[in-house]
């Protein structure tokens, strides 16, 4: 089986040092990928919204599967251009239509489409530019604190949190005003949930669906959760408090219901489901759909996955999901990201990195936002550099494993946070 990955983060290096372990790949090439994507595969010079150019290689190397990482060629409709020409129809996509990638594309869209199938998350009501008045008034209704989102894809910043009533009606109108451009065109005001987050992963073919390992992600820069957002800067998995019934639940009031909503929308949905979800005192509600894996998460949740993740792709594919095996390992992992120091703000980028060497090659470090230089150097190219996975019989025991992973890599201004799964330790 030949698989084209599109993609070039932390996710992408370890979905392709999952597909590259299974027997039954032929050739796995990565779209753009990165100096870790290489490792595993072929990296080819196309980018991940040149639909043309993926579609020639495709056809030209017999690519049978095209597993897409991120969201944004999703929203674009690669599935619905790749559908609808009579060369590349064979070819199949793991990852949805269009109209489906709406479930992250349009915050309105999502949550109308939970409303309409009973899916529990937050109240809420959506706001355009000329209703800005009414925005106020359903504001001076909530309870502090007030949140906010551009309905609109925001690269994860497009959410507004405050406790002051002034700063939500400043923010509506900042929003509406185009500080997210097109994206906060629409503004979507929710109820705050009080609880702990937990990311739940998906792979469905349409009818049937596995259920992968979860995983917490802590997307804050700053230590005990402060400071602003990031794309998230490390993940355990398992999450202790999502055991078997809160997961039934989870299944049964949210999987089943989307998965059964899609269906009956007519919806074509072939892919990743990630659910964003808040345990508020053991119910699980929606805070959020991504229609993709998630990153750091997915760097967790591979070292977790007991497939063959190729034959999960294949029933895909086939629509034979169900007739595949999907297993989860019982150890932990946990996920420490470093990042460029000024980020999520301004950094710099092309710092020379080292990789000292170790004898305990069961430490996984996948590359996020790196490059080789003109002199085949490695250097750094974005906020999220590296993702190192570390394996245990504990949070404590792969973590431990994981910083002293970390500590191998010596870039300048490398910041990382130091208390990845302390929360989980200490419940
Ligand atoms: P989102 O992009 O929708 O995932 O929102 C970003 C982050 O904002 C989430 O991961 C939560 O930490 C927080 N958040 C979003 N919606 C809510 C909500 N209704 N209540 C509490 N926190 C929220
Ligand atoms: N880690 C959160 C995301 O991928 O959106």
């Amino acid at each position: 089986m030949n698989i084209l990955l599109v993609g070039s983060g932390g996710r992408e290096h370890a979905l392709a040092w999952k597909i590259a372990q299974s027997p039954r790949i032929t050739k796995l090439y990565i779209a753009p990928g990165n100096p870790g994507t290489a490792q595993c595969g072929t990296n080819i010079d196309i980018k991940v919204n040149d639909f043309n150019a993926l579609g020639k290689f495709a056809r030209e190397n017999s690519v049978n599967i095209i597993v897409v990482g991120p969201e944004d060629p999703l929203a674009n409709g690669i599935a619905d251009y790749f559908a609808a020409d009579a060369e590349l129809q064979h070819i199949a996509i793991a990852g949805p239509s269009q109209r489906g990638a709406m479930l992250e594309s349009s915050k309105d869209f999502a949550k109308d489409f939970m409303m309409k199938h009973k899916i529990p998350t937050a109240r809420y009501a959506t706001f355009s530019r000329d209703g800005r008045e009414q925005g106020f008034d359903f504001l001076a209704k909530l309870q502090a604190p007030y949140v906010l989102k551009a309905d609109g894809l925001a690269a994860g910043k497009g959410v507004i949190i405050t406790e002051s009533l002034d700063e939500a009606r400043t923010a509506l109108c900042e929003m509406l005003d185009g500080k997210f451009g097109e994206a906060s065109s629409k503004v979507v005001i929710e109820e705050y949930l009080t609880g702990i987050e937990v990311s739940v992963f998906v792979l469905t073919d349409g009818q049937a669906y596995k259920l992968l390992p979860e995983a917490k992600d802590y997307k804050r820069i700053g230590e005990g959760d402060s400071g602003l957002n990031t794309g998230g800067m490390g993940a355990v998995s398992p999450v202790p408090f999502a055991d078997a019934t809160f997961m039934d639940k989870v299944c049964k009031r949210i999987v089943e219901p989307t998965l059964a909503g899609l269906k009956q929308e007519n919806i074509q949905y072939k892919g990743f489901i990630f659910f964003g979800l808040m345990n508020c005192a053991g119910e699980p509600y929606v805070i959020e759909y991504n229609v993709r894996m998630g990153d750091p998460e997915t760097e967790a949740v591979m070292a977790r996955l007991d497939a063959d993740l190729p034959d999960l792709f294949e029933g895909v594919a086939q629509e034979n999901l169900h007739e595949r095996r999907c297993g989860t390992l019982p150890h932990t992992a946990v996920t420490l990201v470093s990042v460029s120091g000024g980020y999520p703000g301004d950094y710099q980028k092309g710092k020379g990195i080292e990789i000292a060497p170790s004898s305990d090659d069961s430490t996984l470090i996948f590359h996020a936002g790196t490059r080789l230089d003109a002199d085949g150097k490695l250097v750094t190219s974005g906020g999220r550099v590296f993702a190192v996975t570390a394996t245990g019989n504990s949070i404590e025991q792969a973590r431990t494993k994981a910083y002293k992973a970390l500590d191998r890599i010596t870039f300048e201004g490398k910041y990382y946070r130091r208390d990845i799964g302390n929360d989980l330790t200490e419940l």
